[in-house]
């Protein structure tokens, strides 16, 4: 085959009109109005990010190599907040104009072509799978902490398990040296290597990948009340710490300079993700048109509002410079509250809060979950991944083995990566598909002007350059300036992560999408004669 076959290959396009079309032919049932698409949204987006990564960009990483915020966090989440909106335009832009499942994938092929698209659902996966393990470490954070105060009721082995049974390695290591402790006398080993397994964080895995595989009937609902709860757990957190605040702790505002406000930004946007999600809703609005540019700029709002007022109460109650309390990192919160209730309060308060936030991150896994595997289905539909992976369960009529594929990659990944690095890795994969958002807006305006756009990003090519500035920029700036174990381990994922699939691609994803366009065409000319 000639290079310039292949290239052509590699560029093809399923047309924005190709993609629609066969949308309508799925026949899901269009029940989102816009209220149902900000529930949805917000349900999506708040989740870890606020309730844990918080910490570690107001006060630093564990290891001490990357910067908090202090209290300039309130800073830090409006770049974020920023750095996300050129990208929700540019999002809301082509969710008005390709209604159709499969989010920045399907967007992708629309415009860049097959080579391109695959590129982009791969990296979605590490958006969406990474926040699953992220989110899960996060879950199994509270639930440790949370179960800490049923120290008289319940075993020692619960309340106070061993470090290596509720930690990755490199987590537990660092528990262990910072009290002294050589990991050698405590961690088991399987065959002289050490073995640690986050157990909590694994069940919680499996528990949300059995319920998706019986079927989410009635998610929105749950989702409502998800939200309802969380949000009312944030309005008490807010409410209630006005009263502790010391505006002492403020001061200095910026205790790491730009490179802690810019480091927070970076961490903090993982709480931003879960907008575009929203996007692979739209063949199940009634008016995606109109309604899915506002339902995702509504929740970002919603959001930005809620994710600064819950910084200045922060950072106002606690103080995020010198040594912060290992609890604070993992469950920012619920510490804070315990910190300054005394008496029994001091316990109700922040339990109650954990078994909200807890019952809060359980929806997030949710969502990532079926994310994750609604693109791979489409991916795998379109002959980049097995056809086996299309199988639907014989009784559920889910896609089971995509969603036990997830889950395993999920485990494996819980024993390898802790909160921060998951989170850093998933930001890395989300920057990446928002700039090929930004750069597809302003080639299918050159290369389809006529194309009729319901929802228009304004200041087009303006607005789209500056969402590819906002994010490569945070993305630079985590990857040179880092020198965090975190941050380098994520930065070298990432890396081989996208190696990895232009290697699967090469090898697969292209010669697979050939030998179906073969059968294509046989049964055409079948058909014809
Ligand atoms: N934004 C989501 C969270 O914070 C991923 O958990």
């Amino acid at each position: 085959m000639a290079l310039t076959d292949i290239i052509a290959n590699m560029l093809k396009r399923k047309t924005p009109d190709d993609a629609v079309e066969s949308a309508s032919k799925g026949g899901l049932e269009k029940t989102l109005g816009v209220w149902d698409l900000i529930i949805l949204g917000v349900g999506a987006i708040i989740g870890s990010g606020i309730f844990a990564v918080v910490g570690i960009a107001a006060a630093g990483s564990a290891d001490g190599t990357s910067p908090g915020a202090g209290p300039a966090l309130v800073l830090s989440m409006i770049i974020a907040a920023i750095a996300c909106v050129f990208s929700a335009l540019c999002f809301s832009e082509f969710a008005a104009m390709i209604p159709v499942s499969g989010g920045a994938y399907s967007y992708t092929y629309a415009t860049l072509g097959e080579c391109a698209a695959w590129l982009v659902g791969w990296i979605l996966m590490l958006e969406y799978v990474i926040a699953f393990i992220a989110v899960s470490c996060a879950w199994a954070n509270y639930v440790v902490q949370f179960l800490k105060g049923f120290g008289h009721i319940l075993p020692a082995f619960i309340t106070n398990p061993p470090v290596w049974l509720v930690n990755d390695f490199r987590s537990a290591v660092h528990t262990l040296s910072s009290q002294g402790i050589d990991y050698h006398s405590v961690i088991p080993s399987i065959c002289g290597i050490p073995f640690c397994i986050n157990l909590p964080a694994a069940l919680i895995i499996l528990f949300i990948t059995l319920t998706l595989i019986k079927g989410t009937k009635d998610s929105t609902k749950f989702a409502t009340f998800m939200v309802v709860l969380k949000m009312g757990i944030i309005g008490l957190f807010i409410v209630s710490g006005l009263f502790f605040v010391q505006p002492d702790n403020w001061t200095p505002f910026a205790p790491n300079g730009f490179s802690g406000v810019f480091m927070g930004a970076f961490i903090i946007f993982f709480a931003y993700i879960g907008f575009d999600a929203l996007a692979t809703t739209a063949e199940e609005c009634k008016n995606p048109q109109k309604d899915l540019p506002r339902g995702i700029i509504g929740s970002l709002v919603v959001t930005t509002i809620v994710y600064t007022l819950v910084a200045l109460v922060l950072t106002g109650m606690y103080r995020t410079q010198g040594h912060v309390d290992q609890a604070f990192l993992g469950a920012p919160l619920a510490f804070t509250m315990e910190n300054v209730l005394h008496g029994w309060v001091s316990k109700a308060i922040p339990g109650f809060m954990s078994v909200g936030i807890i019952a809060g991150l359980t929806s997030v896994l949710l969502v990532m979950q079926m994310a994750a595997t609604r693109i791979l289905y489409v991916m795998s539909r379109d002959n980049f991944l097995p056809k086996v992976f299309q199988k639907l369960h014989p009784k559920f009529n889910t896609p089971h083995i995509l969603t036990w594929a997830v889950c395993i990659v999920s485990i494996f990944g819980t024993l390898t990566l802790n909160l921060d690095a998951a989170a850093a890795l998933c930001n890395f994969g989300t920057f990446t598909s928002f700039i090929i958002v930004c750069a597809a807006i302003i080639i299918l305006r050159k290369i389809d002007p006529d194309r009729p756009r319901p929802f228009k990003v304004p200041f087009c090519p303006w607005f789209p350059l500056a969402g590819i500035l906002c994010c490569g920029g945070l993305m630079a700036f985590m990857m040179f300036s880092s020198t965090g174990e975190s941050a380098k381990l994520s930065t070298e994922l990432f890396f081989a992560w996208i190696v990895m699939g232009i290697l699967i691609y090469a090898t697969y994803g292209y010669w697979n999408n050939r030998k179906a366009e073969k059968i294509t065409e046989i049964k055409e000319i079948a058909e014809n004669e």
